[in-house]
């Protein structure tokens, strides 16, 4: 991926953080490293990441920065109307226009060459400020622990809370050459960073009930070659795993656990543009946790590891209570594990 610094059309703000936009209970903050992907990459319906497109366009360094300068204008006299709902402030956007050049660009002499013509980057930064269309979604792909992964409407994009997951099921003592299974895989982030750290025998099964989800998870198996360790399969949590039951010895799941009533308020990035379907938990926003706790006891093996994520706090002490009282003959060893901001936001066990 280029990561070009442009001399002449830096803003002072630049920044090698590259953080998600939407906040809300989907909040902020992941750092970017270098991604070991292959650019070879298997072909997708969908559009490919702008980083990934072919330097087929050019424009003069003067006309870059008459696009850089408006669309810092554009983020200066808007930001107070994006604020008002946890929207990003000015200095934020004028972050993500710095990442956009990065994405869009490479300089070749006097010359910038481009991944998309000059008309699209000024169509493109409107959608931002004035649809609040979420900037992963304009430049197709989020970074997300160590890794750059496509991203596209229809399909979450993956939040730093989420990276802690991976990071529960690395402790894991004992099962790194087992099935796992990631449930609502989304861009498969979870499924790819589990297996990138399982032994050579660990594979993991990672499914989703969106047809969308499936084709972008998909693309990013293939694009960090891991066809031969994640499988995809489409379906609704335990259908697609029949075969499994009882052989799992891992599962985890970030799924929908925000309540029904609340997804209206959410910031404008995330309910205006992230599908529902990967947001809504039914009333409570705990139709989907109580669903895997249950499926959890047929397709865990014994001693099989689980974790999943919540909206947080009250979320994560509701499904312990349910396990534990219901289910303690099931499980041991439950508990919560806090995400990098102190909320209890993860459920995590062991089946007996
Ligand atoms: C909160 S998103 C998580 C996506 C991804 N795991 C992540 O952390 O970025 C929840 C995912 O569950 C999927 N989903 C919703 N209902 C489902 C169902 N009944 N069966 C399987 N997946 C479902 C959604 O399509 C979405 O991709």
């Amino acid at each position: 991926m280029s990561r070009l610094r442009l001399p002449l059309l830096s803003s002072a703000s630049t920044t090698l953080r590259r953080r998600r936009s939407p906040r809300s209970s989907y909040s902020s903050g992941a750092v970017i490293t270098s991604s070991s992907a292959s650019h070879h990459t298997p072909p997708l319906k969908l559009q490919s990441p702008l980083f990934l497109r072919p330097l087929s366009h050019s424009a003069s360094p003067s006309a870059l920065l008459s696009f850089r300068r408006w669309a810092e204008s554009l983020a200066r006299s808007s930001a107070a109307d994006l604020t008002f709902d946890g929207g990003p402030s000015s200095s934020e956007l004028i972050r993500e226009i710095s990442w956009l050049l990065q994405d869009a660009t490479s300089q070749d002499g006097d010359t910038f060459l481009l991944r998309t013509d000059l008309e699209d980057l000024y169509r493109l930064w409107r959608q931002r400020i004035e649809e609040r269309r979420p900037f992963q979604y304009i430049v197709g792909c989020q970074h997300w622990r160590d890794l750059v992964l496509a991203v596209s409407e229809g399909v979450l994009i993956p939040r730093p809370e989420t990276e802690e997951i991976v990071n529960l099921a690395a402790r894991v003592e004992g099962l790194q050459d087992g099935m796992w299974a990631d449930l609502g895989t989304g861009s498969g982030a979870i499924a790819i960073a589990i297996a990138r750290m399982l032994g050579e025998n660990g594979k993991v099964v990672a499914t989703d009930l969106s047809e969308m989800a499936v084709e972008v998870a998909q693309f990013n198996v293939g694009r960090y070659k891991l066809e031969n360790k994640v499988e995809i399969r489409q379906g609704s949590w335990f259908e697609p795993l029949q075969d499994l039951q009882g052989k799992l010895s891992g599962l985890v799941s970030n799924p929908p656990y925000i309540p029904s009533s609340h997804i209206h308020g959410l910031q404008a990035e995330v309910g205006r543009h992230e599908p529902s379907l990967a947001l809504d938990g039914g009333e409570n926003g705990t139709d989907h946790l109580l669903r895997l706790c249950e499926g959890s006891i047929s397709s865990l093996k014994p001693g099989g590891f689980f974790a999943f994520e919540t909206n947080g706090d009250k979320q994560s002490e509701q499904i312990v209570d349910f396990m534990t009282t219901q289910w303690s003959n099931s499980f041991h060893d439950i508990k919560i594990e806090a995400d990098f901001a102190g909320i209890k936001r993860f459920v995590t066990g062991f089946r007996r």
